[in-house]
């Protein structure tokens, strides 16, 4: 003890909040049993305890296999020094053994400086980053995992934290996740398990409130996750006759999970509507074009920006394609700074599009524009995103403004 601090490794700290208070209802086999009493090393008990105190608490009988794990707390913006002294004490002792990434850093890895980014800022990120690398994480540091190679499959089991890439795994791909907070998707990802409760539940997984869309008007895919969030609060809501891109699915399911506590949609794609059980809607709501109009006016804010960012959840290889191909025969205005985020891999699989797109702004990967410390340079950001527009003004502490992809190409060029 020293200084009336108890010399417990902070890992060993923050699982203690976990531990449940009642009996353990979970079954456990017997070599979890080991595990969780410690046979198998402090790392993996630490990992056990978790799962075990996390599946208690929501009910839990047993743990099941996962394929990946995707985690979250990797910008020391959002963990702190706290969070550095967890993931150290459980680097220490603990290995993944199953496939994981890491949600974005606080900083592109090789163009920190250009960001603005301060050097002790920079050293605690080289921490995290050592911490998840001895623990064998992938270093994708990307909210889109499943553009840049994990990717599960259809009913596959996975533990991902990336409120976004939760609720693209369940209502695209046809994964089963909850949303974890980050200690728990390690921990899911150390042990390979998960506790089998929510949406791990094929009961849990049906909707609950059908919303009728109109229609989108173009570029208000992302504001159309935004309305349906709030209307589906808790429930997970069906939407019959929405057709909608892989990017645009990227962009209305981060949005949507942005304003509601729901990590799934129910749509009818691809014969999908023949295994929907509609029996348990309990409301039926009509969404007018209209309310996705006055929700754009809303969130439209003023011009006066200092910085532009694309790229919430991380843009993909086509959406940075795209892009550049509207841009290449225009000149940059540069009024405001801007920046395209994106994930490392799409970053190497289009080197023109970038070099187009770095004539503009820049191309930055590993981060983004809410876990980075914007906060410290910019005052009001515009976004063409949904998710954007919750975070930038609580964890970017930003004036946000939206407007449409194009609006925001056209506002940058000439
Ligand atoms: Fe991704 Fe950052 Fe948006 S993690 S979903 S770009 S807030």
């Amino acid at each position: 003890m020293r200084s009336g601090i108890p010399d417990r490794p902070a890992s060993r700290s923050i699982m203690l909040l976990y531990q449940p208070v009642f009996f353990r209802a979970m079954h456990l086999t017997s070599k979890e049993e080991r595990t969780l009493a410690g046979e198998e090393g402090p790392g993996r008990q630490n990992a056990m305890e978790l799962l075990v105190a996390i599946g208690d608490i929501y009910g839990a009988r047993r743990l099941i296999p996962i394929t990946s794990a995707q985690v979250s707390g990797a910008s020391f913006k959002t963990i702190g020094d706290a969070g550095i002294r967890f993931l150290e004490d459980f680097s220490k002792e603990a290995k993944a053994t199953v496939r994981a990434s890491v949600n974005p850093l606080g900083l592109d890895m090789k163009r920190w400086r250009s960001m603005g980014i301060e050097r002790d800022f920079r050293a605690k990120q080289a921490r995290i980053v050592s911490a998840y690398a001895s623990m064998g994480l992938e270093p994708l540091y990307t909210c889109t995992p499943y553009l840049s190679g994990n990717r599960p499959r259809a009913g596959q089991h996975v533990a991902w934290a990336e409120s976004s890439a939760t609720v693209f795994a369940n209502s695209v791909l046809g994964a089963l996740t909850n949303r974890e907070g980050g200690p728990s998707a390690l921990s899911a990802a150390i042990i390979g398990k998960t506790a089998e409760y929510g949406l791990h539940l094929k009961e849990n997984r049906h909707p609950k409130v059908r919303i009728d869309m109109e229609g989108i008007p173009p570029g208000l895919v992302p504001l159309a996750g935004y309305v349906v969030g709030r209307i589906a609060g808790n429930r997970i809501p069906y939407l019959p006759g929405l057709s909608l891109t892989q990017d645009e699915h990227k962009a209305f399911g981060a949005a949507m999970a942005a304003t509601s506590a729901v990590s799934m949609y129910v749509h009818t794609e691809r014969g999908r509507a023949s295994r929907v059980d509609t029996s348990r809607v309990e409301e039926c709501v009509s969404l007018p074009e209209s309310e996705l109009v006055e929700c754009q006016e809303s969130l439209a804010g003023d011009s006066s920006w200092d910085l532009v960012t694309i790229g919430c959840p991380h843009c993909s290889q086509a959406e940075l394609r795209s892009m550049a191909k509207y841009l290449k025969d225009r000149k940059p205005r540069k009024d405001s700074d801007v920046w395209f985020c994106t994930s490392r891999a799409a970053y190497a699989a289009c080197p023109d599009a970038v070099r187009v797109l770095n004539r503009f702004g820049k191309v930055l990967c590993d981060t983004c524009m809410v876990v980075s410390p914007i906060e410290s340079m910019y005052k009001r950001t515009a976004s063409d995103s949904g998710k954007a527009m919750v975070y930038l003004p609580t964890l970017g502490k930003q004036k946000a403004t939206f407007r449409t992809t194009r609006q925001l190409l056209e506002a940058i060029s000439r």
